[in-house]
């Protein structure tokens, strides 16, 4: 290159020259620059945390080859400094915040602590002193992300979170850099493990919800309190995290429409198979004309959808965007080595940045304020199953009562009969949200409608 250029007469060519010069120069003085190491603290030492200091360890040597310098943990804020830890250098425990936000040395803190506080004020101070951030809080992320990324943007800080959607699998970094060619315009997954694998057994082992449970709480995948996982509130945080990020502008939790799996039934189960279909709790998110809708609920899916064949507790997200058509993203939701496996690959990318003083580079990118749906104009296609009075004219009289709302019908079954009472399953045609719920407000008051026995909604 250099050869060209000496070659070249005039002060076009000698200003082209300069700068090509400037930047060997500079690229050469970053590599090769003596650079101290650099000082990271990790807040909390639960399973994720331990996860993270473990593969810091394990990955030591190669990280050094990666980001140039030596990356060392110095500090870890732990609850209770007398709870015994194998494999943990006692010396680098501490139960002080000051001992970090005071220590100017200390250049990355990462925040595995989880929850609302302590933890936002600490990543809001950590910012504010000029420290980068690496967290998986998608609490935090989902309802207060604006603040912490505004605070990050003044500082000029990093500020990643990875681990904070979908535990190991890449898809933060895919949806804000990677696909930033595209219009994004689906973001559809299955971010829950715990009810993927609720799920799974129920259509596998043909089990109900509660039996399904509780092997989900002996196998550790699902907490004492299940309500966050089974009420889909987790995948609701992870949802607005998503749609945030893949359609530039601000979702938070609370415009997440999430219901959740409890609801679902053996029958519910049996039906879906002889739909060649399975049920999935589905985050899903569309970018349409009239506005963006964001949901969590259990949909039944065709078995040919690439998401149906995501069994037990794995996760997969699929993402449709104008230019790379569409793309699914698989792996592990949750766990020690996975979720650190996110959160050390943001660590490394701070510590890249610092080493070669390019921090801050990707921040906010939620730069549109497109409007969220009311949830009652969002559009989605039906099955319910319901117990009627066995006598002629009821279908009729359901089929007006649909007329009357602009529910169209697609498939009706009716498998069981007795003398008095059928059950019917009706699959219907994609109707707004309201009207479908006017159309069974007015059909559980009717006299020859025993029951809805569930109300599912269809991805077909
Ligand atoms: N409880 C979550 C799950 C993992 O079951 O996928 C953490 O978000």
């Amino acid at each position: 290159m250099k050869k060209i250029y000496e070659k070249q007469e005039g002060f076009r060519e000698c200003i082209f020259y300069a700068i090509i010069c400037a930047n060997e120069h500079l690229g050469k003085d970053f590599k090769d620059m003596e650079r101290k190491k650099i000082k990271a603290a990790l807040l909390g030492l639960g399973t994720v945390g331990g996860g993270v200091y473990k593969l810091i360890q394990r990955r030591k040597d190669e990280m050094e080859q990666i980001i140039g310098t030596q990356l060392e943990i110095v500090k870890i804020m732990v609850h209770n400094l007398d709870k015994k830890r194998e494999g943990i250098d006692s010396s680098l425990l501490t139960d002080n915040w000051q001992e970090i936000i005071e220590d100017e040395e200390i250049e990355i803190v990462i925040e595995v602590i989880g929850g609302i506080e302590p933890a936002k004020t600490m990543i809001l101070e950590a910012l504010r002193a000029g420290k980068h951030v690496v967290t998986a809080n998608k609490d935090l992320i989902a309802q207060q992300g604006r603040e912490l990324l505004n605070a990050a943007e003044e500082s000029g800080a990093d500020f990643l979170f990875e681990a904070s959607v979908a535990g190991g699998i890449p898809i933060i970094r895919p949806l804000k850099q990677c696909l930033a060619a595209n219009e994004l315009t689906d973001v559809v997954g299955i971010v829950n493990g715990t009810t993927n694998y609720i799920l799974t057994k129920m259509f596998e082992e043909n089990v109900s919800f509660e039996s399904a449970l509780v092997k989900a709480k002996e196998l550790g995948y699902a907490e004492a309190d299940p309500t966050a996982d089974i009420e889909g509130l987790d995948a609701g945080r992870k949802v607005a995290i998503m749609a945030s990020i893949a359609f530039h502008t601000r979702v938070v939790f609370e415009d997440v429409h999430t219901e959740g799996i409890t609801e679902i039934t053996e029958k519910d189960v049996a039906y879906a198979k002889d739909l060649d279909c399975v049920i999935k709790l589905l985050g899903v998110a569309h970018d349409t004309e009239e506005g963006i809708e964001v949901g969590v609920y259990p949909m039944i899916l065709k078995k040919e959808h690439p998401l149906a064949s995501v069994r037990d507790s794995f996760n997969a997200v699929f993402v449709h965007g104008d230019a790379v058509d569409d793309a699914m993203f698989y792996g592990r939701g949750a766990g020690e080595f996975p979720t650190a496996s996110a959160v050390v690959g943001d660590v490394i990318d701070v510590a890249r940045d610092i080493q070669y003083g390019c921090t801050g580079r990707i921040s906010c990118t939620c730069y549109k304020d497109t409007p969220i749906k009311k949830f009652k104009e969002v559009k989605n296609k039906f099955f319910l199953r319901m117990q009627v009075k066995n006598q002629p004219g009821v279908l009729a009289c359901i089929a007006q009562i649909f007329g009357n709302h602009k529910v169209s019908i697609v498939r009706v079954v009716q498998k069981y009969v007795e003398e008095s009472q059928a059950e019917l399953v009706i699959v219907t045609d994609k109707v707004k949200e309201g009207y479908m719920k006017n159309a069974l407000k007015e059909l559980e008051d009717l006299d020859d409608i025993y029951e809805v026995s569930s109300v599912i909604r269809a991805y077909l």
